[in-house]
């Protein structure tokens, strides 16, 4: 089980890395854009490659930005080998439900061996059939499953079933965290590894009662102090 950084912001990723508490960072084109890296592929490469650095080998995934099969494989290839230790994010399909991505992905994973998260996922089973076609990591979007109404736990239970009974090498990850308690809930119900922003790694750390009771301590330790 591990907690990734989800994440294209390298002085947020160098604190968290370097506690060791995390084992891996996840980014997609909409959290580079909020992360201010505007420039396209160029400046796509120069962040992926300074961010697997930082983490290696911990993993990275840098996803495709084009929707065409063929630009999609080649932009795969190109992605992955920047560093050894970066995956290649496809979504499960199109934004019209083209089925291509799979072949893609399958291809990849069995031709190329390139690792890849596939990633924008809702359901148990969409996950399900990205493990069969080869991927790596399956990633499902808990808090996006929560917002439509459905129970992301159900579904990452179920999931964790089907792979464990396959025997399938794919390593759920659940993504799209909402609150600081998903990140245990969800390793619970069957995640190998949670991927977690930001803003809920502190509040993951920092407790109230906490800081009272360090202010205790070192109030005490000046009076300690004091008696001498
Ligand atoms: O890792 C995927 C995640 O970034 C999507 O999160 O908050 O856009 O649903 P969100």
């Amino acid at each position: 089980m591990a907690i990734f950084i989800d994440s294209g912001n390298i002085e947020e990723i160098k604190t968290y890395h370097s506690m060791g508490i995390i084992r891996g960072v996840t980014t997609n084109p909409t959290i580079l854009l909020q992360d201010g890296i505007k420039g396209g592929m160029a400046e796509i490469k120069r962040c992926s490659v300074d961010l697997a650095k930082l983490i290696h080998p911990y993993p990275l995934s840098v996803e495709v930005t084009t929707n065409d099969p063929r630009k999609m494989l080649e932009e795969a290839l190109e992605m992955a080998s920047w560093a050894d230790n970066i995956n290649v994010k496809l979504t499960i399909h199109g934004p019209d439900g083209e089925l291509d991505n799979l072949t893609v992905i399958h291809e990849l994973e069995t031709k190329h061996n390139v690792r890849v998260n596939v990633t924008a996922m809702m359901s148990a089973q969409q996950c399900f059939v990205a493990a069969l076609a080869g991927a790596t990591y399956v990633s499902l979007f808990c808090g996006r499953v929560n917002n439509m109404g459905y129970n992301s736990m159900e579904e990452l239970s179920k999931l964790r079933n089907l792979i464990d009974s396959f025997d399938l090498k794919a390593q759920i990850i659940a993504a799209s965290t909402r609150e600081i308690l998903n990140i245990v809930e969800w390793l619970d119900a069957g995640a190998h590894i949670v991927t977690v922003l930001p803003k809920f790694m502190n509040g993951m750390i920092v407790h109230p009662y906490t800081k009272e009771t360090v202010q205790q301590f070192l109030d005490d330790a000046a009076k300690g102090e004091g008696a001498k």
